[in-house]
């Protein structure tokens, strides 16, 4: 399986897409690294710390434990975890290797970004959302309660390890929600893997082990290829939100508590599909074979008691709005998007109800 490079600012990094790769964690390690520490959730730990223990072997190292659930993804831990890590002795040379999923990979690179100005950070994502999206790109952070990802910081990790093997025991509905990132990558940059996934939805779900493999190395060349020509978001890197302005709404609406950040995107996907058709960007058809696939990997919860204006207000306080305007990804066709800004409020309005109803 592919290893891939970053492009980075700060040197760039590699991107390991293998099965096995967690027992090698001690080998991606920095060289001449001090403390080493651990974070993940209780969760996590109870059920895959003892296979990244052998993998560490002799390598001394501390866990530590942020809360689960993107409800808990605040400053307060992460402050509580710099405390610690000074504590324990903790210094400009300690690492940090994230060991969860897409909450945990934002928090603990948050966690290396600001800890004495800035450690490295090593990613080792264990769900599938986490191993095609989150890991990669150095985004970190945590939410406000006005919004998502509010605080945070670009920090490159030193390297990326996704072991696929990792998501065999993954609980069915997260499995499903890490599959929406990659219908994300289908539409907005590769449709063949659009099409690979209509194709072999029954191989996907049963979570064949060449099927698995097949989609996350292609969505990590996608998003490896778009994070390394634009890793700030000044451009290119914008497509990435497709179906996160509004999931990124309906997460906050919902206090991060009713979906699974994939499962918001979506909902967000839909939403952008019908605003995509009804302003003219994309042809009835494609739309249709979007929201088809969309809808062959459901289920996702229901939107039962959520109003269109509940989002728009929400809209406003997305990090994509620039001085007041909202941007929005729309879909052009299968494997191609465009940001659109001058939308029609009413247009907006009339699509998210579409999605609702
Ligand atoms: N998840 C969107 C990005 O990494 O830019």
């Amino acid at each position: 399986m592919p290893t891939y490079r970053v492009e980075s600012r700060q040197g760039g990094y590699p991107v390991v897409v293998e099965r096995g790769v967690l027992a090698r964690t001690a080998d991606w390690l920095p060289p001449k690294a001090g403390q080493l520490f651990v974070v993940s959730t209780a969760d996590v730990w109870r059920h895959k710390g003892a296979e990244l223990e052998r993998a560490l072997g002799s390598v001394p190292h501390q866990v530590l434990y942020l809360p689960g659930g993107e409800e808990h993804k605040r400053l307060q831990p992460v402050e509580e975890l710099a405390e610690r890590m000074v504590e324990l002795g903790g210094d400009r040379s300690s690492v940090v290797l994230a060991f969860g999923g897409g909450i945990v990979n934002d928090m603990a690179g948050f966690l290396a970004a600001i800890f004495m100005r800035g450690i490295p950070v090593v990613q080792a994502p264990t769900t599938l959302l986490a191993q095609v999206d989150a890991s990669i790109g150095g985004k970190t952070g945590v939410n406000l309660v006005s919004g998502k990802n509010l605080v945070g910081s670009f920090h490159p990790p030193a390297a990326v390890l996704i072991d696929p093997a990792l998501l065999d025991s993954l609980p069915e509905r997260e499995y499903r929600a890490g599959l929406y990132e990659i219908v994300k990558a289908g539409i907005i940059r590769d449709a063949a893997l659009f099409a690979y996934l209509a194709e072999s939805r029954a191989a996907v779900l049963a979570r064949e082990a060449g099927a698995v493999d097949r989609i996350i190395a292609d969505s990590v060349r996608m998003k490896v290829e778009v994070v390394s020509a634009d890793e700030r978001e000044g451009d290119l890197r914008r497509i990435l939100n497709f179906g996160h302005t509004f999931g990124h709404a309906l997460e906050a609406h919902t206090r991060y508590t009713r979906f699974l950040h994939g499962e918001a995107v979506a909902w967000g996907m839909r939403a952008a599909i019908h605003l995509g058709q009804m302003a003219g960007y994309c042809s009835a058809e494609d739309s249709l074979d979007m929201l088809d696939l969309i809808g062959s990997y459901g289920p996702v919860p229901p939107l039962d008691g959520i109003y269109a204006d509940d989002l728009i207000a929400r809209l406003v306080h997305d990090k994509k709005t620039v001085q007041g305007k909202v941007h929005f990804v729309l879909p052009v066709r299968v494997g191609e998007v465009t940001v659109a800004s001058e939308v029609d409020p009413a247009t907006v309005r009339e699509a998210i109800r579409s999605a609702l109803a």
